[in-house]
């Protein structure tokens, strides 16, 4: 199957423009105009391809080519979305890749037998609201609307009032959601955002499983007070609070496994001067394994180190997971269509897990999954210094088209 690698890269470069940064990035969150604009771009490129053009209750925008029977379509995409200043390429690279694939099938006048439907889910990222995945999630029936929708991003808006300015329906919410069995597969193609296919000298590689994450949020209260002022052994200061529990969190993940990944991405004190001791400190923790059970560990002797600390030091502590999504094995179908497909665009079938979590951990509640990684230029990623080539963009859409092609049928 012939691909237009000029057209999907030349996609990939025009998207650039919504939510790009001084430093090169990309700041695009969930429910943002910058989301809006880049979906309603590929919505307007779904169109030109011939493709029928819908949105769900909550804004996920999905392109069909009929089949010659109706049946469960084959499903693929990715999001549009992105985190703070991050890359052009997480994402957008899959969204882009499943619609060249799907529209040079029908620019080539081929028919598969079951439809085949490309995606982009919204909010992938969670940067916004503290629950990414959401697009999927809503398809899967698992978002947790209801507990959250009055959540706040850091401008005060609600998860509420951002869905309903993005045009969705959160009444209608539970309308997004589709039974086990309605999609027959799901393939997303999604850059490596490691640096495991470089060392190799590979383009692309076949994803085997991917990671699972908890978030969770803590908040540390002491007492705000002068800083100048107030004698070292009379405080109730949560920084250095924070500051030991950081170091347990490295040290939690270092002293687990080498897929043992512990993050504190995000801290605040408030209110935040120089010269006052902070009333409370907040942290993020995010929390990652391909074993379950091992995240799991490491997710409760952080939490309760984090517990201990305060009390140790007469704090008041506050400790909520926001989100968990569990690890998944790529279907061992769908690799292994993958692996036969790779021989006919030239490239080694080399498998990969994903420590990256994508929407694809979900989509996997109601249908075999597989992923295809493209190589990540220094492995980097969630930085304005994302890039995958031009060239490995076209090898990993050739493998998605021809996986989507021996799917569908
Ligand atoms: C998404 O990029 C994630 O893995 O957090
Ligand atoms: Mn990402
Ligand atoms: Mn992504």
């Amino acid at each position: 199957m012939q691909i237009n690698a000029v057209r999907v890269n030349d996609r990939l470069a025009y998207l650039t423009r919504f939510g790009t940064t001084p430093d090169g990035g990309v700041t695009r969150y969930a429910l943002s105009r910058e989301e809006k604009a880049a979906t309603d771009t590929v919505a307007r490129w779904m169109e030109e391809a011939g493709l029928q053009v819908r949105r769900d209750a909550v804004g996920n925008l999905f392109g069909r080519l009929p089949g010659r029977r109706p049946g469960p379509a084959v499903l693929t995409g990715s999001h549009l979305d992105s985190v703070p200043n991050g890359g052009h390429y997480d994402g957008p690279a899959g969204v882009l890749a499943a619609l060249e694939a799907v529209q040079s099938m029908r620019e080539q006048g081929l028919v598969p037998e079951l439809p085949i439907e490309v995606a982009s889910f919204i909010g992938e990222e969670g940067s916004r609201f503290p629950h990414g995945l959401m697009g999927s999630s809503f398809l899967t029936g698992t978002f947790p609307y209801d507990e959250i929708s009055h959540l706040k991003d850091r401008d005060g808006i609600t998860l509420d009032e951002a869905l309903r300015a993005y045009g969705s329906d959160p009444e209608r919410a539970r309308e997004a959601a589709v039974a086990p069995g309605a999609y027959k597969a799901y393939v997303e193609l999604h850059i490596e955002q490691s640096g495991m296919l470089e060392a190799r000298g590979l383009p692309a590689g076949i994803v085997s499983g991917i990671a699972g994450m908890r978030q969770a949020r803590g908040i540390i209260r002491g007492r705000a007070e002068h800083a100048g002022a107030c004698p070292m052994d009379l405080r109730r200061d949560p920084m250095p609070a924070a500051a030991e529990v950081i170091l347990e969190v490295e040290r939690a993940a270092r002293e687990s496994d080498p897929a043992t990944r512990a993050t504190v991405g995000f801290i605040k004190a408030m209110p935040g001067g120089t010269n006052v001791i902070p009333a409370a400190v907040e942290l993020s923790f995010d929390i990652r394994d391909l074993d379950g059970a091992r995240r799991d560990a490491c997710v409760e002797r952080v939490k309760a180190f984090f517990l201990q600390v305060c009390h140790r030091r007469s704090l008041t502590a506050e400790f909520e997971i926001q989100h968990t999504s569990t690890p998944i094995r790529c279907d061992s179908g769908i690799v292994q269509t993958m692996t036969e497909a790779a021989g006919g665009v030239g490239m080694e079938p080399f498998q990969l897990p994903s420590g990256a979590v994508h929407d694809g951990a979900n989509v996997s509640l109601v249908c075999p999954v597989g992923m295809i990684f493209v190589r990540s230029r220094d492995g980097l990623s969630h930085c304005p210094q994302e890039y995958t080539s031009p060239e490995d963009i076209a090898v990993g859409t050739r493998l998605l088209a021809e996986t989507l092609r021996r799917l569908a049928g």
